[in-house]
C-alpha cells in the first residue's frame, strides 16, 4: 500500500514520522506536484493542485474533526472522506464548555472584574433549575459535553437532525423542533458541523428565542453565528455576553469588534485541538481495518453535509 501525505501545515514533518512509525510496512511519502496518483491519502488544509492529480483517490484521511474546509476544495464525490473521530477532542471540548458554561453560571467574569477594582463584593446564588444549557449538536463531542455537564447537574437540552435518547437530555430533533428547543435555553452551546444548513444559523431570530439574559458558546465555527447580530442582541440586553472560539475570520483580525467587548470571551480555536499521537493512532488502525476489507466509521457523506 502506498499512502500520500499531504498537509499545508507547518508541522507536517513531524506527522509524518509518526505516522511512518506507526505503520512500519506500509509506504508514505509527502505528496509532491507531479507525483504519481495514490488510493489513500492522509491530509490536512489540502491544496486543489493535490486533488487535481488525483485520479485514483479513494480514501482521504482528514487530520481534523470538521470537513468544511475539505469540501471548499473540488474533488470526486466518490472519495470517501474519513474525520477524525473524538481522538482526544472530547474531553478537552467537555472541559472548555463547563468552563464557560459554569463562569457564566457563577458570575466568575464578574469577580474577576470586582477583583480587579479591589471590590469585595459577593452575590446570592442562582438557581441551577433555571440555568437550561442547550446543546446544538449531539454526535461525538455533543455527546461528552452533555456528560460532563449532567455532572454539574444543569437541565440539559439537546438538538440534533435525527431523534435520539440520552439520559438527562431532553432531546430534540430537526427544524420543526428547533423553536420548541431554543424556548427557555440559558445557555446555548454550538457543537453542529458547518454545513448549509448550519451557516448562520445563530442569528437574530434564533437567539432571541433564549431566555432574556442568555449566553451564547460557540466552539463549532465562526460561519454558524451571525456576528453583527450578535453584537446587536448584547446591546439590546438580551443576551448577557458569550464565549467564542471559534470566528467567520481567522485569526480575528485586531479591529475587529468583539475584541473591545467586555461580555466576549475570546480564545484561538484551542477548544479542542487535534491531538498527535491519538490522531495517529486512530488513522493507523483504520487503515489496518481497510486492508483487511472489514468497515470503518467516521466516513462523512458529502451529499449529507453540503
Ligand atoms: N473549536 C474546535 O477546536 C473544534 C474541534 C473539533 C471539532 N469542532 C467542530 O465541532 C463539530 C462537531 O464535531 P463532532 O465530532 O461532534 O461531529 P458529529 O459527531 O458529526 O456530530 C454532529 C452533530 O450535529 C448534528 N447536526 C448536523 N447537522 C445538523 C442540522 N442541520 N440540524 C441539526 N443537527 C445537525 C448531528 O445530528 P445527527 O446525530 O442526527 O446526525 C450530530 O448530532 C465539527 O464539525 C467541527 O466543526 C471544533
Amino acid at each position: 500500500m502506498h499512502i500520500s501525505f499531504h498537509s499545508t501545515d507547518t508541522d507536517h514533518a513531524i506527522w509524518l514520522q509518526d505516522f511512518q512509525a506507526a505503520l512500519p510496512t506500509v509506504q508514505i511519502s509527502t505528496w509532491q506536484p507531479g507525483a504519481a496518483p495514490v488510493s489513500c491519502a492522509i491530509v490536512r488544509n489540502p491544496t486543489q493542485q493535490f486533488f487535481d492529480e488525483q485520479p485514483q483517490l479513494a480514501t482521504m484521511f482528514n487530520l481534523a474533526a470538521g470537513v468544511d474546509s475539505l469540501f471548499k476544495r473540488q474533488f470526486r464525490s466518490s472519495v470517501n472522506v474519513v474525520r477524525l473521530e473524538d481522538s482526544g477532542m472530547a474531553v478537552q471540548m467537555a472541559e472548555y464548555v463547563c468552563h464557560a458554561v459554569i463562569g457564566h453560571f457563577r458570575g466568575l467574569g464578574q469577580y474577576q472584574s470586582d477583583a480587579r477594582q479591589g471590590l469585595w463584593q459577593p452575590r446570592a446564588p442562582k438557581d441551577r433549575s433555571q440555568c437550561v444549557v442547550g446543546i446544538m449538536g449531539l454526535g461525538v463531542l455533543g455527546q461528552r459535553v452533555a456528560k460532563a455537564l449532567h455532572g454539574f447537574e444543569f437541565p440539559l437540552r439537546g438538538w440534533s437532525r435525527s431523534a435520539k435518547q440520552i439520559q438527562g437530555v431532553a432531546c430534540f430533533a430537526g427544524d420543526a423542533q428547533l423553536g420548541d428547543f431554543l424556548q427557555g435555553v440559558q445557555v446555548l452551546v454550538c457543537l453542529l458541523p458547518l454545513t448549509d444548513a448550519t451557516r448562520g444559523l445563530l442569528n437574530r431570530h434564533t437567539l432571541s428565542q433564549l431566555k432574556p439574559g442568555a449566553y451564547l458558546v460557540n466552539v463549532a465555527r465562526g460561519a454558524q453565528l451571525v456576528e453583527d447580530d450578535l453584537i446587536a442582541l448584547i446591546d439590546q440586553g438580551h443576551l448577557s455576553g458569550a464565549t467564542l472560539d471559534v470566528f467567520d475570520t481567522e485569526p480575528l483580525p485586531a479591529a475587529h469588534p468583539f475584541w473591545s467587548r467586555p461580555h466576549i470571551s475570546i480564545t484561538p480555536h484551542i477548544s479542542a485541538i487535534t491531538l498527535r499521537a491519538e490522531s495517529v493512532a486512530q488513522i493507523a488502525s483504520k487503515i489496518h481495518a481497510l486492508a483487511r476489507n472489514e468497515p470503518i466509521t467516521g466516513i462523512v457523506n458529502n451529499q449529507m453535509h453540503y
